[in-house]
């Protein structure tokens, strides 16, 4: 069978997780989050957070969570702006559109968002009634190229977002990555300091499944408790997403599961560095992709699964090659003799 670097959620999920909800199973415990582990873990949450406005939900998945959060934050008529590689554009099956709300597409630039094309958006679209109104911006971090925004790029985007009358949400499907990537500057605190709304995945990161919604301002939670129920994401055994943050921020989980997947990947980018390959993005965290010739590709692919991500020319292909949390040492030392060999 091939070795998959096509995805970070090809296994299961982290064994202390499994084992914490083996031990859990049998204790009888109150539905739809108001049970122990959910309150314990939005506890944790919220003591990194360091904001006692923000508030924290968990539901399954990340497709689910940029269409809750985005169809609950705009009025019918508002639309959102987001860079043309964003993961709502192309990849969940118009699940925003299908709510009603245009999309905006700017360039992408290493997989972000840029202010001035922000602002050109907003003065394009600036007569009212006749057109869409924008009023909220969706970045990334970590990208869908598997960039980082820094510290003054968030702050900036932030500040453009404020001044222009915008809400910004940041997808974290990778979030973890992102903040235990080398060159972050981001804290936990940042987040809720300079994003209106933002999840942390769990899904890509050792989880079986779910993503924590961060909403940080009250007027922006009025109903969304609602919200989640009647669009049936509100599950009776929400323990079960509870309980897989609670093992995730208990011991630093999270980030050691994080910066494996991210160590992991460096280990291929030194290679290919050192093969003199170049790369579609800069990326620091667990995703990357490298530009090589159709006739390495079809060397890697006898013997691993990735994905072929852009076709750059006719003799070259860009893949994605991403690490998890599960990946081995014994896994990516194959990869970098099958590297070996391409060269
Ligand atoms: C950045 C990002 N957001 C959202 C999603 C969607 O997550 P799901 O497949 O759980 O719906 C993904 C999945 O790959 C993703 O990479």
């Amino acid at each position: 069978m091939k070795i998959a670097f096509k995805n970070d959620y090809s296994e299961g999920a982290h064994p202390s997780i499994l084992e914490r909800l083996v031990q859990t199973n049998p204790i009888q415990q109150a539905g739809y989050g108001f049970d122990e582990y959910t309150l314990a873990a939005k506890a944790r949450i919220a003591a990194l957070l360091d904001n006692p406005e923000s508030q924290i939900y968990f539901v399954c998945g990340g497709t689910q969570t940029n269409l809750l959060v985005i169809s609950h934050l705009l009025r019918p008529y508002e639309s959102v702006i987001a860079c043309d590689s964003g993961h709502i554009v192309d990849t969940e099956a118009g699940a925003i559109e299908a709510t009603g709300h245009k999309i905006h597409l700017v360039p992408s630039i290493n997989g972000k968002i840029q202010c001035e094309d922000i602002r050109k958006v907003v003065a394009h679209f600036g007569e009212p009634p006749h057109q869409v109104k924008p009023r909220l911006v969706y970045i990334s971090n970590a990208t869908e190229l598997g960039s980082i925004y820094t510290l003054s790029e968030l702050k900036a985007i932030y500040n453009t977002c404020h001044e222009l009358g915008l809400l910004l949400f940041v997808d974290g499907a990778r979030l973890a990555h992102a903040l235990n990537a080398v060159g972050n500057d981001i804290h936990w605190v940042d987040l809720t300091r300079y994003t209106d709304a933002f999840y942390i995945g769990g899904t890509k990161n050792g989880a079986l499944l779910g993503e924590a919604i961060v909403l940080n301002k009250k007027e922006l939670q009025i109903g969304f408790d609602y919200y989640i129920k009647q669009k049936g994401a509100l599950l009776a055994k929400g323990r079960l997403l509870g309980i897989q943050f609670l093992e995730l921020f208990e011991n630093d989980l999270l980030n050691q599961l994080a910066r494996h997947a991210n160590e992991q990947a460096d280990r291929i980018r030194q290679k290919l560095i050192e093969k003199g390959v170049k790369f579609l993005s800069d990326s620091p965290t667990n995703q990357l992709f490298p530009i090589l010739t159709n006739a390495q590709v079809s060397h890697l692919d006898e013997r691993f699964e990735f994905y072929h991500w852009a076709v750059i020319d006719p003799d070259h292909t860009a893949i994605r090659l991403i690490c998890s949390w599960a990946t081995t040492t014994e896994e990516v030392d194959q990869l970098l003799n099958t590297i070996d060999e391409c060269f």
